[in-house]
């Protein structure tokens, strides 16, 4: 199981309150997780109070503003702010999803947002999580092509029929969402690699220009990879592409039946 572990004698320590500098109708408190596992203290929460009429419509903005004018020290990570580039993926509200696509507004509740990393992973600091388990997991689904006849001179070409077996799985992100959600992977991170990784598996299964289905299939022969996925369906409620990796998981499962 992936863990968060206090440093021993961790000072014990609050957050702060920084209060809106306007005194604007629209004030909204933002909660956020702070943490650097190189000093010696534990996690605490700072609240940042914001007139959302001098700020932006999403999350992001919000993050932006507070790092920019209010406390520089606040660490997150982002790039695109399109919801292409995944790296914003965080806990807003109780629920996984992007900062950069999560409108201030949409999120439920009273006048306080609370903000935290990716549960269950390390946290590099504050909403920044330790992903490098996630991405070895990534990385042992082996997801490039593997073909065994001779490339043509020109590209591989695919039936429109073929191609479309790739909708719904060729847009995941890698976000983390998903399998930050999963109770599964929130017990067996280091052997269940959870739905993330599974859909990218199911992904290659499906591409008609692949060549190694028998082996992805092998690889994924295992009590812990792939048979660890109860169902739960937390990843396909949350992926904020509206992908659904429990159906991808399933469909591998099918796959499994059919050749045994
Ligand atoms: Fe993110 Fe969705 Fe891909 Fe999971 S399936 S990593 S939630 S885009
Ligand atoms: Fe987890 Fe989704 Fe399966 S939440 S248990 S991967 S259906
Ligand atoms: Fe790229 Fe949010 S900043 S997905």
């Amino acid at each position: 199981m992936v863990q968060l572990t206090l440093p021993k004698n961790s000072k014990v320590r609050k957050g702060k309150t920084w209060p809106a500098k306007s005194g604007g109708t629209r004030v909204k408190t933002f909660k956020i997780y702070r943490y650097d596992p190189t000093d010696g203290g534990n996690p605490y929460w700072d609240h940042y109070e914001i007139d959302l009429d001098e700020c932006g419509p999403m999350i992001l903005d919000a993050l932006f503003k507070i790092k920019n004018e209010i406390d520089p020290t606040l660490a997150f990570r982002r790039s695109c702010r399109e919801g292409v580039c995944g790296s914003c993926a965080m806990n807003i509200g109780g629920r996984n999803t992007l900062a950069c696509t999560k409108g201030i507004d949409e999120v439920g509740g009273n006048d306080t947002i609370t903000i935290s990393p990716l549960p269950h992973l390390p946290v590099v600091r504050d909403l920044v999580p330790d992903l490098s388990n996630f991405y070895t997991q990534y990385a042992s689904i082996e997801p490039w092509l593997h073909t065994s006849t001779p490339l043509p001179t020109e590209e591989i070409k695919q039936t429109p029929a073929d191609r479309e077996k790739l909708d719904g799985y060729y847009e995941c992100i890698l976000c983390a969402s998903c399998s930050t959600s999963c109770p599964s992977y929130w017990w067996n991170g280091d052997r269940y690699l959870g739905p993330a990784a599974l859909l990218q598996a199911y992904r290659w299964l499906v591409d008609s220009r692949d060549d190694a289905k028998d082996e992805r299939l092998d690889k994924l022969e295992d009590p812990f990879k792939l048979y660890r996925c109860h169902t739960i369906m937390n990843c396909a409620n949350v992926c904020p592409k509206g992908l659904n990796p429990a159906k991808a998981i399933a469909d591998v499962k099918k796959m499994m039946v059919e050749r045994a």
